[in-house]
């Protein structure tokens, strides 16, 4: 009986000291923060109008192919990457999979007035202008039509690193991605990226491990939620895409991380072999001493 007594009060101390390091301590360190927004409820999107991807393909042909190519339409880049960036700042991403990637009312209201939609407005005062043109001037319905026909033309599937490329490498590196050939460094050249963002964008081989799946997931959602002020513009990707990317950010910076986890339960059922081990050979020694 008192070694049961011993044993309860040996449990409920190590109970508490693991809360107090563990969900205690966590939550004062890392304050709650409301969970991404999915749906972009704060933009002037869609407002449910449906388009007509016919009629999108003529608006978007006339309107975005002089600085963005779609390379599976055949509508390829009129200039290299180091022109563009040199014109733009950062290389303006292929369309092709921009249905699949953003939410189809932020890619809506992108369209119609970008610096608003990625929150970087702060940016762009006193005469300095996104290098994207608005186009507030359309019809509504055009607007939608345009959606509706890159939703058209997007792939159903992409895998991880597809969505990295086209989300984020105009303006991020991720260079452990591919050492040997450096074709997972950043599109647009440092001195590029640098005057238009007023900042480099950091590689973000490593930021999986240094900031957590968390964090990137809620920064990238809406980046001024973590760092108000922040040079990086919200990025409007869908949870699915949002949530590829970050398993790519994984398979890079942290690929021993299946690995790892496997790990816990196998320690824990050789943590119970091993105690029923302890119980029966103490079990043997106090019988021989009676
Ligand atoms: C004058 C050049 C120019 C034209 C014309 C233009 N864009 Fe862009 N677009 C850009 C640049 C530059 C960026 C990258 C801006 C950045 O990342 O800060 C961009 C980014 C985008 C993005 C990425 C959004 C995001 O959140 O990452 C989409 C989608 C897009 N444009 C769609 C369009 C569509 C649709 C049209 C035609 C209606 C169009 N663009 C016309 C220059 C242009
Ligand atoms: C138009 C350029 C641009 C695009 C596109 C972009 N970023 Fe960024 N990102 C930046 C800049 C600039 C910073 C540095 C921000 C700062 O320090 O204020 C940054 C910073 C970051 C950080 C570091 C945040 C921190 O806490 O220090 C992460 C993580 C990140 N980006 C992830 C992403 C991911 C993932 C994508 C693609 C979904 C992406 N970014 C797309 C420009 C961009």
């Amino acid at each position: 009986m008192r070694e049961l007594k011993i044993l309860a009060v040996v449990a409920a101390l190590t109970l508490i000291t693991y809360w107090g390091v563990e969900p205690f301590a966590h939550s004062q360190m890392h304050p709650h923060v409301e969970a991404p927004d999915y749906n972009f409820k704060d933009v002037d999107g869609l407002n449910g109008l449906q388009g007509n991807a016919e009629t999108g393909a003529t608006i978007v042909q006339t309107n975005c192919t002089a600085c963005h190519s779609i390379q599976s339409q055949g509508f390829p880049s009129i200039m290299d990457n180091a022109s563009t960036a040199a014109a733009y700042g950062t290389v303006p991403p292929d369309l092709g999979t921009a249905g699949k990637l953003y939410n189809a009312d932020y890619l809506a209201a992108f369209i119609k007035d970008p610096a608003k939609a990625s929150l970087v407005t702060h940016k762009f005062q006193e005469g300095r202008a996104h290098p994207m043109p608005g186009y507030s001037w359309m019809q509504p319905q055009e607007i939608a039509d345009i959606v509706a026909y890159l939703q058209s033309i997007a792939p159903k599937e992409m895998t991880n690193k597809e969505i990295f490329i086209d989300a984020c490498q105009r303006c991020h590196g991720i260079k452990y991605g591919d050492m040997k050939n450096g074709t997972m460094n950043a599109f647009t050249p440092i001195e590029n990226i640098k005057s238009y963002m007023g900042k480099v964008p950091p590689d973000l081989s490593q930021y999986i491990k240094s900031r957590g799946e968390e964090y990137i997931h809620g920064f990238v959602n809406d980046p001024q939620r973590y760092l108000e002020g922040t040079a990086m513009p919200r990025v409007g990707l869908t949870e699915e895409a949002e949530t590829q990317v970050i398993a790519y950010l994984s398979e890079v910076g942290d690929s021993k991380k299946a690995q790892r986890e496997a790990l816990g339960p196998k320690f824990l059922i050789y943590l119970v072999i091993f105690a029923i081990f302890a119980w029966l050979w103490k079990s043997k020694q106090w019988r021989d001493m009676h």
